[in-house]
């Protein structure tokens, strides 16, 4: 098994939260407690460098001006100077003060430590230490020994007639200076981490909490089924989560909407589909020798698969309106359309066809679909009339819209009827003819189609009696005569 074939495991928001948070505040803490750190052992050095120069500068002081007390004079020889020296500092804790004078091939003797120091291992008592001091060609330096770091600076008394060279040295100890800072580094680390642990609570608690609405959405959306889109989540407070709450039970809205309207379509279109299916087969079944019966069942037969192939076709198109490529516009001639709507429409019927309108001047629209839409229409005044009666087809340029319509002489659509008749599997009450006038799905292309367009379809009485639907389309960018009565 792969890595990808195993699923991988959920991180769950609040954890990593929480964990980003952690990473960052120890990261940040940590880098305070560091800076905070060397910044003390940067002043320690500063202030061992400071005392040790004024030490070297005080001595170097009493060397070139001081007097023997005993001769009254400058000192002759570095023995009385060093001891004078020494016998009137005091030296820090961590210090020491030493008069070293040299003997050759050996370490230099000890002259004078002014004081005992609280020092665990004191540079006097390390001779090998001190003849390197002694031995120095520089002036301060650091010894890095086993038993800790010194710091050292000194001032030599050459050597001169019956004397031999001198220094007088002063040392300080760091250790314990730095492991102050380092008390302090260990202290904030402590505090860090105590912070980091009510950061860790605080945050676990606070993340749940805002949080807890997203698991509220993810449980509902666990417990939605198909049949049941009835639940929703409580909406609290004004806050973003709040908003992603109700954009979900909008949602939820809106697909219990669209389940139910698919149901209805389904069981619509099922029962449509099934009674040709019905009169198909029981015609089939009955069919006796006879040649004349046979061919009437054989022409009720194919009328019945044509009114379901019919039917078929103008679900699939309906379902087509979702799509957003439903309608392509493009620059069209109106009086162009108009004619050819026209001529397409005379041939649906015996009647008193009429070019009644032709609107000048182009629009964006569909053609292919406006054309259908108006035969859809022609069909349905072919089929309220009968031969010989007046149907008109015209278009026109009114108040920024473009009007395509039809016009019959029929009956009209009656009050009751009017506010159902665009919905899918939808008729009038006052069928004329036989079941063969369709499924009442003409109406519901035709206003698929004008909405397409950003349009209507408005259903008006026709003047002298009979209905005019009314195809009302915004006109186009490209529309030139606005406004045209
Ligand atoms: N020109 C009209 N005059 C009077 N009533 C009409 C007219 N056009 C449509 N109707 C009414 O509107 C109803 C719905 O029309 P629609 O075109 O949607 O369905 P249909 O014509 O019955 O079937 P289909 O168009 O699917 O073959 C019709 O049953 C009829 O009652
Ligand atoms: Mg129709």
């Amino acid at each position: 098994m792969t890595t990808a074939d195993r699923p991988l495991r959920r991180i769950s928001a609040r954890v990593r939260i929480l964990l980003w948070l952690l990473v960052v505040m120890a990261v940040a803490l940590t880098a305070v407690a560091a800076t905070t750190r060397s910044v003390l052992l940067r002043d320690v050095d500063h202030r061992i460098d400071r005392l040790l120069a004024q030490e070297t500068a005080e001595f170097t002081n009493l060397a070139r001006e001081g007097v023997d007390p005993h001769t009254g004079r400058k000192f002759a020889a570095p023995d009385p100077l060093l001891r004078l020296f020494l016998s009137r500092q005091y030296a820090d804790p961590d210090e020491e003060l030493l008069g070293l004078v040299g003997r050759p091939g050996r370490a230099p003797a000890k002259k004078e430590q002014s004081r005992e120091p609280r020092i665990g291992h004191p540079l006097a008592e390390d001779p090998a230490a001190l003849r390197t001091v002694f031995e120095s060609p520089d002036a301060t330096g650091t010894l890095h020994r086993d038993r800790g770091e010194v710091r050292w600076a000194k001032v030599e008394i050459a050597a001169s007639a019956g004397h031999p060279a001198a220094a007088f040295v002063v040392a300080f100890h760091p250790a314990g200076e730095q492991a102050k800072a380092g008390d302090v580094f260990t202290m904030l680390l402590a505090i860090s981490g105590v912070a980091l642990l009510m950061t860790t609570g605080i945050g676990w608690a606070v993340a749940g909490r805002i949080l807890k609405p997203v698991r509220l959405v993810r449980t509902t959306a666990a417990q939605l089924t198909e049949q049941d889109l009835t639940r929703r989540i409580p909406v609290q407070g004004r806050d973003d989560i709040a908003a992603l709450a109700e954009t979900f039970n909008g949602m939820l809205d809106r697909l219990e909407r669209a389940f139910a309207a698919q149901r209805e379509f389904v069981d619509d279109a099922g029962h449509e589909l099934r009674t040709p299916i019905t009169i198909v087969r029981g015609h089939l079944e009955l069919m006796g020798d006879d040649p004349r019966e046979r061919e009437e069942t054989t022409r009720i037969v194919m009328e019945e698969l044509d009114r379901m192939s019919r039917i078929v076709e103008d679900l699939l198109l309906l379902a087509k309106a979702e799509r957003p490529d439903f309608v392509t516009p493009e620059p069209v001639q109106l009086a162009e359309l108009t004619a050819d709507v026209f001529v397409k429409a005379r041939a649906l019927g015996d009647r008193d066809w009429k070019l009644a309108e032709v609107a000048e001047g182009e629009a964006a629209l569909d053609p292919q679909r406006i054309t259908q839409a108006m035969v859809q229409l022609a069909q349905n005044a072919v089929q309220h009339t009968v031969p010989g009666q007046r149907i008109g087809i015209g278009s026109r340029c009114a108040a920024g819209r473009i009007e395509l319509y039809v016009a019959d002489s029929g009956p009209g659509v009656q009050a009751q009827d009017a506010a159902v008749i665009f919905e899918r599997f939808r008729r009038g009450t006052a069928r004329r003819g036989s079941r063969a006038t369709g499924a009442g799905l003409g109406l519901a292309i035709v206003r698929a189609i004008a909405e397409g367009h950003g349009g209507q379809v408005e259903p008006r009485p026709t003047e002298g009696g009979g209905a005019t639907f009314v195809l009302v389309l915004r006109a186009g960018p490209r529309e030139q005569e606005p406004g045209l009565p």
